[in-house]
């Protein structure tokens, strides 16, 4: 399974995805390709540091040049980590259920537009809830939106500050995502 990584930030999901390959933890997978909509994120360093072609492509040529790099890197597997555009339609039709997302909360709630990064935190945090977690679903055309692939729950313990439950909820993310891929590779290699 060859994938493309689109990113925006940080990109410690990216980084968990490389390790998972490095390790031999997810296997029968290479990322072909990471692609940015931000020149400032520190997923490109990431994707650098592995020697993983990386792009930064801003709005026209997102919508225009995007589909072509995944052609040109083979891509037959989509996974948005972090990443906080739509992507246009022509990709969403040329991938159909071979793009998914990860989201920091238990969806449908604390999504959609502008629900992201710490404000998703922030909100669930504020909403009282005893519990969050983190969701992997197909991307549509909407935020946040496609169908529920897993869901992981995350308590939220008593004395929990912003700080301390984004980090609980990224070591979530980070296996979730290498667990969902696994399954993914195991599909497509049948
Ligand atoms: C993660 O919380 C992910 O669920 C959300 O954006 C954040 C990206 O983190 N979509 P990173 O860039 O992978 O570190």
């Amino acid at each position: 399974m060859i994938l493309g990584v689109f990113v925006s930030g940080n990109g410690s999901n990216l980084q968990a995805i490389i390790d998972a390959i490095n390790s031999s933890e997810l296997t029968n997978t290479e990322i072909g390709v990471v692609i940015s909509n931000n020149s400032r994120a520190k997923a490109l360093d990431k994707a650098k540091a592995a020697n993983i072609p990386n792009y930064i492509l801003y709005s026209t040529d997102m919508k225009y040049k995007a589909l072509s790099l995944l052609n040109e890197h083979k891509v037959d597997f989509i996974v948005l980590a972090g990443f906080l555009k739509k992507l246009c339609n022509t990709i969403l039709e040329a991938y159909p259920e071979r793009i998914i997302n990860i989201h920091p909360a238990l969806l449908p709630k604390y999504g959609g537009k502008g629900m992201y990064g710490q404000r998703v935190h922030e909100a669930v945090l504020k909403g009282g809830e005893v519990k969050t977690g983190v969701t992997i679903h197909y991307v549509d055309g909407l935020y946040d939106h496609g169908k529920i692939i897993r869901q992981v729950k995350v308590p939220i313990i008593k004395n929990d500050t912003l700080e301390t439950l984004i980090k609980r909820v990224l070591v979530v993310e980070h296996k979730l995502l290498v667990d969902v891929l696994k399954t993914f590779s195991e599909e497509l290699e049948d």
